[in-house]
């Protein structure tokens, strides 16, 4: 591939105007939501969506997530029944895609949606977001702005470490609040696809609980080996073995914390963070065991795949 100027673009109406014209020409922009940034491309447009796949290295099987800035738009494109209409008013915008049976004309690529029947579809809470969609005006595919398989990014630099010279800009949001991808549910009856930025218990709080899923993957996210880091991953570590550097929760000896109050929404918006540091270190890094409710069982899933043989 050809390597281009990729612009880094800021957080202002320009920024946001110069984001928005990328997408209308078929470009790619890294743009930050609440929870990690992505990768956009107009979800109508084949070319760009392929271009999505190319620059990630992304195995072509996975559909993406398609992004709008509200639920109107949103039923443009998805049917809802009354439990996503409920899920939807009791969260968006959120960390929360609901996977959907597609309308008749919805046109999308049928890339997007790796032509399943169903799209995965989510409003983004975080404000410069929310702006480019509705600058927009179109349904934007974004998955994680990184390299397949490596870890997600939660800031501009982290998308400029994957994907310089391959996108065409990225908008520069600083950090991501939440740190962690969204909760994808889906099924009927509604199962839990993928943990993660908005806690179970309150789904379950709104629709009761969710279905058992069959074991199938349906998700990237749901691959053994993901969010990996070029050393090994060893988990529930009280301390570090001699050359590994540890990534502690709770008060204790660590070379970076993820939250020493032992806060689990603290703990997530450091996770990829932290990943990315002690990475950089090129040592192996242990992990220190993390509570797993709340958010701490999409940290988990996340600290598993990370640790997983590949
Ligand atoms: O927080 C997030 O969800 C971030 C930000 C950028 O919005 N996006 C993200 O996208 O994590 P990505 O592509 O890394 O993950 C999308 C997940 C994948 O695991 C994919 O398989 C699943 O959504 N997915 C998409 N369409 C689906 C469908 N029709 N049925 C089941 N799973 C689907
Ligand atoms: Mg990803």
């Amino acid at each position: 591939m050809n390597r281009i100027d990729t612009q880094t673009l800021h957080p202002n109406a320009q920024g946001i105007a110069a984001a928005v014209a990328v997408l209308g020409r078929g470009g790619l922009v890294g743009f930050p939501t609440e929870t990690v940034y992505g990768l956009g491309g107009d979800a109508r447009n084949g070319r760009a969506v392929a271009q999505i796949f190319a620059a990630k290295g992304r195995p072509s099987f996975n559909p993406l997530i398609v992004h709008v800035p509200d639920l109107e738009a949103a039923r443009r494109f998805a049917q809802f029944d009354d439990t996503a209409l409920q899920l939807a008013a009791a969260f968006w915008p959120a960390a929360l895609t609901l996977v959907l049976p597609l309308v008749t004309g919805h046109g999308l690529s049928p890339l997007v949606t790796a032509g399943l029947e169903t799209v995965a579809i989510r409003v983004p809470a975080h404000p410069l977001a929310q702006q480019i969609l509705r600058a927009f005006d179109g349904p934007v595919a974004a998955p994680s702005a990184n390299l397949s398989g490596r870890i997600s990014p939660t800031k501009a630099a982290h998308v400029l470490a994957d994907l310089s010279g391959i996108i065409d800009a990225v908008v520069d949001g600083g950090g991501c609040p939440v740190g962690l991808e969204s909760t994808i549910i889906g099924g009927e009856p509604p199962a839990l696809l993928r943990p993660g930025g908005i806690a179970v218990e309150q789904i379950e709080a709104i629709i009761g609980p969710l279905a058992k899923r069959a074991n199938q993957i349906t998700a990237p996210g749901q691959l053994a080996s993901h969010y990996a880091p070029d050393a090994s991953v060893r988990l529930n570590a009280n301390q570090a073995h001699p050359g590994e550097v540890l990534l502690g929760f709770g008060p204790m000896q660590s070379d970076l914390n993820l939250s020493v109050s032992g806060d689990l929404i603290e703990a997530a918006a450091h996770l990829f963070d932290h990943l990315h540091r002690l990475n950089a270190l090129g040592q192996p890094i242990a992990v220190a065991p993390i509570p797993d409710k709340g958010l701490g069982r999409a940290i988990n899933d996340r600290l598993r795949r990370a640790a997983a043989p590949r």
